[in-house]
């Protein structure tokens, strides 16, 4: 790596530079980052768990940012599962008031991104004050080009998975839908997000290497990429740790490589 090239990477002091020219890098068009780590964050600087989620929702912005420096198209958190609802009723109020407070909060610095915001997940099954905020925010952005950033709230992968065969048997039922039409194209076109390529990356920061219910059909295919960092610290750094590993990785999609 010439000089040049070590100035361009100079704010990733804390650890050492990736050895690959930002040039050379391959970038996805979507990336998926399971935000964990946020409680192991908090209890790390003896602060109550509600600190880490309220600094891992400050990363979110960073990470915006950050992919779109380097171009991402698309975006996908997962900010609360279907699973998520066991947790002590105050953490769960805490990861509301969040939400709430989040999208009207950080609008301006969203909009000065060129950011459109999405939300997948059991929409419906959210409160009403939520299902507002979902609502303000999709239509306030909808104009937005550069990036898509797409928030899984109330997201389970199976849930997503069973309401998309709910939709298609009742059609069935209906009489409207021939069974044996509903081929994998029909069916991922009938999922929450139709018009959202796959993800082409999927990034777990904490040190657990599972995917926890997230995208598991949309995934089926994607580049799994683990760190030890917690959420709250994963920065630029990181981001580009990430592309340097997917860029050498070899998509075969089930074929062979170019090469064989
Ligand atoms: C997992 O870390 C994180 C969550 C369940 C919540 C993620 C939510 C945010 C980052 C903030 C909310 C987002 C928006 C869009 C406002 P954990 O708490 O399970 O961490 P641990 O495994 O260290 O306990």
């Amino acid at each position: 790596m010439s000089s040049n090239d070590e100035s361009r990477f100079s704010f990733f002091s804390r650890k050492k530079t990736p050895s690959i020219d930002e040039s050379e890098l391959k970038i996805p068009t979507h990336i998926a980052v399971i935000m964990d780590g946020n409680g192991r964050w908090a209890k790390k600087r003896m602060l109550p768990r509600s600190a880490g989620h309220r600094a891992g929702a400050d990363n979110l912005k960073t990470l915006c940012k950050n992919c779109g420096h380097y171009g991402i198209k698309y975006v996908t958190v997962y900010a609360f599962s279907t699973e998520n609802w066991s947790r002590p009723e105050s953490e769960v109020h805490t990861l509301m008031e969040l939400f709430v407070e989040y999208f009207d909060r950080y609008d301006p610095e969203l909009e000065q991104e060129g950011i459109r915001v999405r939300f997948t997940g059991d929409i419906e099954a959210l409160p009403e004050n939520i299902r507002a905020v979902c609502k303000r925010a999709e239509e306030g952005s909808k104009h937005r080009t550069r990036m898509t950033l797409i928030v899984a709230f109330n997201y389970g992968g199976r849930r997503e998975i069973v309401q998309t065969c709910q939709k298609l048997a009742q059609r069935v039922k209906d009489g409207s839908l021939d069974p044996s039409s509903i081929t994998e194209e029909m069916f991922a076109s009938n999922l929450y997000l139709p018009d959202v390529p796959d993800p082409d990356l999927i990034i777990r920061p904490s040190g657990e290497e599972r995917t926890s219910n997230f995208l598991v059909w949309e995934g089926a295919y994607s580049e799994l990429w683990f760190s030890d960092v917690l959420w709250p610290d994963f920065g630029m750094q990181e981001l580009t740790e990430a592309l340097v590993a997917y860029t050498k990785r070899d998509r075969r999609f089930g074929g062979l490589s170019k090469e064989k």
